[in-house]
């Protein structure tokens, strides 16, 4: 359906050892918000089966870069948008692409857990139902049920999936739903901006052990104000400064010692 584009680099080892082309291969990225320059010749790849965490201090293009991803800046006036955007093997700018399509394949996960104002059950099943993945409603059910297993929230919500999403759960509870949501399309990656950033520290530890089961099967890209979370989860961490992607590299290598001053003095500065 989009055009293939032919890679040239030479496959690069995973962060965990393994030897693997990427996923998806961002090269030449730049964002202008009208005249503002907020993404720099942005260059990463995110592989299968890793937590890529972004850090950086506020304001330094991570949220941008998140949503050149999966084209949310789509619907954004005034955005330009230059560089290579590669997922499998497919331009994900290509006019041809299909962005409902594209968007199917990654999951978003917000800072502050926003379902819809609908049932738990909606929630969950809106975006299968979208895109007609399941043949009828028994199957529908086994999937909203599934999502909701997977999400780690089934046992707290089974006796009653049409109560109100919104009203009815707690924030830790509604940021489960959120990634039941997501994982309701069967995206291949899951795009988090900060999803444990407006709640507790109980349901932080949840949505993190969430983290490291989903990353068995998906690629997942976490924004973190939190280093320790980064610690926890990540398998590399990618540190934005001024709207460039400075540096990049396996988590605990960026943390025993990253090479630039700035990543270090920034990592180092979330500790002290
Ligand atoms: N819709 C927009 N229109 C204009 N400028 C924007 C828009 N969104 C973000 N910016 C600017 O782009 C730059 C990068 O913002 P971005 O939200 O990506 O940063 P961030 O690293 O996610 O910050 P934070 O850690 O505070 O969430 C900032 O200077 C911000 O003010
Ligand atoms: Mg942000």
């Amino acid at each position: 359906m989009f055009d293939v584009i032919e890679s040239t680099r030479p496959t690069i080892t995973h962060a965990s050892g393994r030897n693997s082309p990427p996923m998806m291969e961002v090269r030449g990225l730049n964002l202008w918000y009208g005249d503002k320059h907020a993404l720099i010749d942005v260059d990463f790849d995110l592989y299968s089966n890793e937590a890529l965490a972004f850090i950086g201090p506020s304001g330094c293009g991570k949220s941008t870069a998140l949503k050149c991803l999966n084209r949310m800046h789509d619907d954004t006036r005034d955005v330009t948008i230059e560089g290579s955007l590669v997922l499998e093997g497919e331009d994900i700018r290509h006019p041809d692409v299909d962005p409902p399509l594209l968007r199917r394949r990654f999951g978003w996960v917000a800072q502050k857990p926003n379902p819809f104002p609908s049932s738990i059950y909606n929630n969950v099943a809106y975006g299968a139902r979208l895109h007609g993945l399941m043949r009828d409603r028994a199957e529908l059910e086994d999937h909203v049920e599934a999502c909701l297993k997977r999400a780690h929230l089934w046992d707290e919500v089974k006796d009653d999936l049409h109560r109100k999403a919104g009203t009815d759960l707690s924030g830790g509870q509604q940021q489960r739903l959120c990634i039941a949501r997501a994982l309701s399309t069967q995206p291949d990656v899951l795009l988090m901006d900060e999803p444990t950033g407006s709640i507790d520290p109980i349901a932080t530890a949840k949505v993190e052990d969430l983290v490291m089961e989903l990353k068995e099967t998906k690629s997942i890209v976490i924004i973190t104000h939190s280093m320790m979370q980064a610690r926890r989860v990540a398998d590399r961490v990618a540190y934005f400064h001024l709207g460039r992607l400075l540096e990049i590299g396996p988590t605990a290598a960026m943390f025993a010692g990253a090479e630039t001053r700035e990543a270090r003095s920034f990592i180092e500065g979330q500790f002290g």
